[in-house]
């Protein structure tokens, strides 16, 4: 079966020497990617600038901005019917408009104006060659789970991995090694309580594999 897997973060420009970021480590999405390879899924891993290796064994494709992961992701769409996409990355929701020469001092603050990226997980779950499943985070600060459900359906996806990366949370989402995940579907809640991302990856893999085995029965 084959899978494309969103990491990391993206940076989006606003002059040739800097950009906004953010502080997704793509520990999670590059897991999920390894356990879903390790198990014999064929795996396409779009990429936000991280400092982790490529993985082997799998397709890499390293972009920067928001429009470049749409791009790629809806080049691996057109290329080959894709039986799942997971979007783990974190995307930029806004980007700075583009200014072609370095922006200087002396001339006053700089005003920076934002236009909305798109949405890649809205896309590739309503594209007209969607994904069987399609899979997508939540990142939140507050009414996780209420949260997360409205982002579910108003993404069209299937199932939503939902986290708390308020600060007040006990772990360092972004960064660390560790997370608590709520998986939300249609019809159910389940919370995977507080496990390693590696552990939460092969956890994501078996619940595809059951999810696929009962679609066959
Ligand atoms: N996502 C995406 N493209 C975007 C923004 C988000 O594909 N432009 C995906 C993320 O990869 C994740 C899910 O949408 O799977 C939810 O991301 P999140 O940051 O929690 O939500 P937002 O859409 O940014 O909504 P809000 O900021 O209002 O919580």
């Amino acid at each position: 079966m084959r899978v494309i897997v969103t990491a990391g973060p993206t940076y989006e420009p606003i002059d040739p020497v800097r950009f906004i970021g953010n502080r997704s480590s793509g520990k999670q999405g590059y897991a999920i990617a390894k356990s879903l390879s390790d198990n014999g899924f064929d795996v396409t891993l779009i990429s936000g600038p991280t400092h982790l290796p490529d993985i082997s064994g799998i397709t890499m494709i390293r972009i920067e901005t928001a429009k470049q992961m749409l791009k790629a992701v809806q080049n691996t769409l057109l290329s080959s019917q894709q039986d799942i996409a997971i979007c783990a990355a974190a995307v930029a929701d806004w980007a700075p408009t583009f200014s072609n020469q370095k922006i200087k001092k002396g001339s006053g603050e700089p005003q920076i104006t934002f236009t909305e990226n798109p949405d890649i997980l809205k896309t590739i779950a309503t594209a007209h060659n969607r994904p069987t499943l399609v899979i997508g985070f939540a990142a939140e600060t507050e009414n996780l789970i209420e949260n997360a459900a409205a982002k579910l359906k108003r993404k069209s996806c299937d199932w939503i991995l939902a986290n708390d990366v308020s600060p007040a949370n006990e772990h360092n989402v972004f960064g660390g090694d560790n997370n608590h995940i709520h998986l939300i579907t249609n019809e159910t809640q389940e919370d995977w309580q507080t496990m390693s991302k590696i552990a939460i990856a092969d956890k994501l893999t078996n619940k595809i594999q059951n999810h696929f085995e009962n679609q066959k029965k």
